[in-house]
């Protein structure tokens, strides 16, 4: 199966967002197919740096096309975001952009197993260097711990029923494939959502689970507000509401006075200031960019500055 291009969501709007300042240090924390960075190189000036990260060995390949002395291309998970600054001699950025989940050749490349529409071994890790694969967790992982993933990431009604029935079929052999997943679940799903397979919601939960991609998004967001030097921009396009909250719970707490008891004898003027200011509202894609990229219609995108110390 040849690979989908990328179609990067809200180019324009979030490299605007990052208010870029040509001799500036930037963060990229997903690559992908490197839209967003190549529109962030073309602002920056020959001073400028662009750091990017991508836990795909095939995304960090792709990357590696870029010849350009003011970019770096990482291959690790953006939660190792502190560290991998530390370990380049960067102490402060000035913008860092997350467009968060999987890119088009992640979704559309078979042998990825991240989707229903083609039969392939159940991989689903961005990053098939480590870690287990979707169907390694489900052939060892308890009942339980299936039907709070399914419920809480796939927000499921059948978690449990789907989880029992993984479990019965894992006993005459392994659920191996996206194949057999998905049509275990169609048998077991005795509702149907209009326009949705009935796997839809099964697949983006263990995805979710296999990346650790909500803990990684938790992860990386306080080590952001640590690094960004005032005036900095965070930027995140988020793709469902599990990711979109916290995101926006992140910004709202980190962007309001500390809450302290009542009559605790502290003036105003001494209490910490909040360490990110909102910035406009959130930005969805245009009608236009949704009919040109259909994938793109679930997208958000919010914007938070660094405040001075
Ligand atoms: C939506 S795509 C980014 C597309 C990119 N903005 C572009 O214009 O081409 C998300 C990319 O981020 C990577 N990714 C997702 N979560 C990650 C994480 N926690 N650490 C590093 N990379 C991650 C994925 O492997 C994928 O390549």
């Amino acid at each position: 199966m040849s690979a989908t291009p990328h179609i990067t969501v809200l180019l324009k709007e979030a490299v605007e967002a990052l208010a870029i300042k040509p001799a500036g240090i930037y963060v990229d924390g997903t690559f992908g197919r490197g839209g967003h960075s190549r529109a962030v190189l073309a602002q920056l000036g020959p001073e400028g740096r662009l750091i990017a990260f991508d836990r795909d060995p095939v995304a960090v390949a792709a990357g590696r096309e870029i010849k350009d002395p003011r970019f770096e291309l990482v291959h690790a998970p953006f939660s190792d975001f502190a560290e991998a600054l530390a370990e380049r001699g960067v102490e402060k950025v000035d913008g860092v952009l997350l467009d968060l989940g999987v890119s088009s050749p992640q979704l559309d490349e078979a042998e990825r197993g991240m989707s229903f529409r083609f039969d392939a071994p159940l991989d689903m890790r961005m990053d098939t260097t480590r870690g287990l694969t979707a169907a390694e967790w489900l052939a060892e992982a308890p009942v339980a711990d299936i039907t709070r993933v399914l419920r809480e990431y796939g927000e499921e009604r059948f978690a449990y029923e789907i989880a029992k029935a993984i479990a019965v079929a894992r006993t005459g052999g392994a659920v191996a494939t996206t194949g057999q997943l998905a049509a275990l679940v169609e048998k077991t799903v005795r509702t149907r959502e209009p326009g949705q397979h009935p796997a839809t919601r099964t697949f983006q939960a263990l995805r979710i689970c296999v990346n650790q991609e909500l803990e990684e998004l938790s992860l990386v967001l306080p080590q952001v507000v640590a690094a960004l030097a005032p005036g900095g921009r965070l930027v995140v396009i988020s793709f469902h509401s599990l990711e979109d909250r916290i995101v926006k719970r992140f910004m709202r707490d980190a962007s309001r006075p500390p809450q302290l008891p009542a009559r605790l004898p502290v003036r105003a003027a001494d209490l910490p200031k909040p360490k990110l200011a909102l910035v406009g509202k959130p930005v969805w894609p245009s009608d236009d960019e949704v009919a040109a990229n259909p994938r793109s219609r679930s997208a958000v995108m919010r914007i938070a500055e660094r405040t001075e110390d």
